[in-house]
C-alpha cells in the first residue's frame, strides 16, 4: 500500500496556534502544532473529541470558525506560507489545490441542486471549460468514484442517494480539480462498516491515481492501520506523538498512544475481551492542568509530569513524542 514518498514536504505546519475567547477568557485549542506531509502521503490525525483535530485542519485553510483565531505559526504549502497570503490568493487554493471532505455529506451538499450539477460547479470554478464539457467531466468523475449508473444518478438530488453514495459525490467534488492535498475530517464515521471500508479504499485508489496527499482525521485507530502511512496523535491541542503506522502500533512512546491502542477492539480476541477505556476525561482547554496535560490520567505520571511540560524528543528521523517517561511506555496493561 505504501508509495515511495519523495523527501521534500508538500505541507509543513510549524508552531500552529489557534485561540478561542469565550466570556472574556482565552484558551488555546491548538498549541505549537508542527508536522509535515509529503506528496502522496496519507497522514492520520487521531485523538479524543475536542483535542483540536478539526480546528487545526480548518486553520490550514484559514477557515477557523468564530470566535476562534489563528494566534501564530506558519503553514507552508508548496513553498508559500498560507497564513500570510492575501485572501485573493487563498481563494483559488481552497477547493483547487486543497480540498476538504467532511463527516456529513448531507449538510455539505446543496439539497436543491442535483449532485451532477454540484460536481460540475466545482469543476467550472477552477477550470475554464464550456458547461457541456464540465458536465461530461462531472459524470466521468462520478463514474470514477464508482457511483453506480453515474450518468443517470448525476441527475439525482442528494436525498435520493444513500449515505455512502453521497460521500462518493463529496469525494468526486474534492478530487475533481486534481488537488495536491485532501483534508478528510472523519469522512467515514457516519457510514456503516462495509460502506466505510469501500469509501476508504476509494480514497486510496484516487490518491494513487492523482498522487494526492491526504490528511485523514479520525478517532478510529483501526481506520488508521488500514489507510495511513504515518500517524499524528493529538492531546489537548498538541502533538504528543508522531510516527510511522508501524512504529506507533508496535512501539508507542507516549502513554496516551498506548492507552488509545489498548482501547482498540481486538479482532482475534475472545468475546469477553472488554474495551479498555482511558480513565478520566480529556481536559477542558480553559482549565488545562499544569505540566503535561495528560498527567492526571497517566499511569506513569510523577511530580515532574505535574509541574513541567515535557520537551519533544525524536527517537528516529520519523518517530518522536512528548513524554518524560517515553522509554517506559509499554502496551501491556
Ligand atoms: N465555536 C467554539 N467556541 C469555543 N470553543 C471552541 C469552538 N469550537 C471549538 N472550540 C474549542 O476547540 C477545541 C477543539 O475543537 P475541535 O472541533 O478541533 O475538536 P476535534 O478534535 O475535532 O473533536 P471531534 O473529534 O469531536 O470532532 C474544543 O475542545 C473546544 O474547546
Ligand atoms: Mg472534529
Amino acid at each position: 500500500m505504501t508509495l515511495p514518498i519523495p523527501e521534500s514536504p508538500l505541507l509543513r505546519v510549524q508552531d500552529l496556534a489557534v485561540e478561542f475567547t469565550v466570556g472574556g477568557r482565552r484558551a488555546r485549542a491548538v498549541d505549537r502544532l508542527s508536522y509535515e506531509l509529503r506528496p502522496g502521503e496519507v497522514l492520520g490525525m487521531v485523538g479524543e473529541s475536542g483535542c483540536g483535530k478539526s480546528v487545526s485542519a480548518l486553520a490550514l485553510m484559514r477557515l477557523v470558525p468564530e470566535p476562534g483565531q489563528i494566534a501564530g505559526g506558519e503553514v507552508w504549502f508548496d513553498g508559500r506560507n498560507l497564513l500570510s497570503l492575501p485572501e485573493r490568493e487563498m481563494r483559488p487554493l481552497r477547493g483547487g489545490q486543497i480540498a476538504m471532505i467532511f463527516q456529513d455529506p448531507l449538510s455539505a451538499l446543496n439539497p436543491v441542486l442535483t449532485v451532477g450539477f454540484q460536481v460540475m460547479e466545482a469543476i467550472a470554478l477552477h477550470q475554464r471549460v464550456p458547461r457541456k464539457v464540465a458536465w461530461e467531466r462531472a459524470v466521468e468523475m462520478l463514474r470514477r468514484v464508482h457511483l453506480p449508473d453515474a450518468e443517470h444518478r448525476a441527475r439525482f438530488y442528494p436525498h435520493q442517494l444513500s449515505g455512502g453514495q453521497r460521500q462518493r459525490v463529496m469525494i468526486a467534488i474534492a478530487f475533481s480539480c486534481s488537488p495536491r492535498l485532501v483534508i478528510a475530517d472523519e469522512p467515514t464515521t457516519a457510514l456503516d462498516v462495509t460502506v466505510q471500508q469501500q469509501v476508504l479504499e476509494l480514497m486510496l485508489e484516487l490518491r494513487q491515481e492523482f498522487g494526492t496527499a491526504i490528511l485523514l482525521i479520525t478517532h478510529d485507530l483501526g481506520v488508521v492501520a488500514q489507510t495511513c502511512d504515518r500517524v499524528l496523535v493529538m492531546y489537548a491541542g498538541r502533538a504528543v506523538e508522531v510516527g510511522s503506522v508501524r512504529a506507533i502500533f508496535h512501539t508507542p512512546r507516549h502513554p496516551y498512544t498506548a492507552a488509545l491502542l489498548r482501547s482498540l477492539p481486538r479482532l482475534e480476541g475472545k468475546r469477553s475481551d472488554r474495551l479498555a477505556l482511558i480513565p478520566g476525561q480529556p481536559p477542558d482547554i480553559f482549565t488545562l492542568p499544569t505540566g503535561c496535560p495528560f498527567h492526571p490520567r497517566c499511569p506513569l505520571a510523577d511530580d515532574r509530569c505535574a509541574a513541567e511540560m515535557p520537551p519533544w524528543t525524536d527517537f528516529s528521523s520519523a518517530h518522536g513524542s512528548r513524554c518524560w517517561h517515553a522509554g517506559d511506555v509499554t502496551l501491556a496493561k
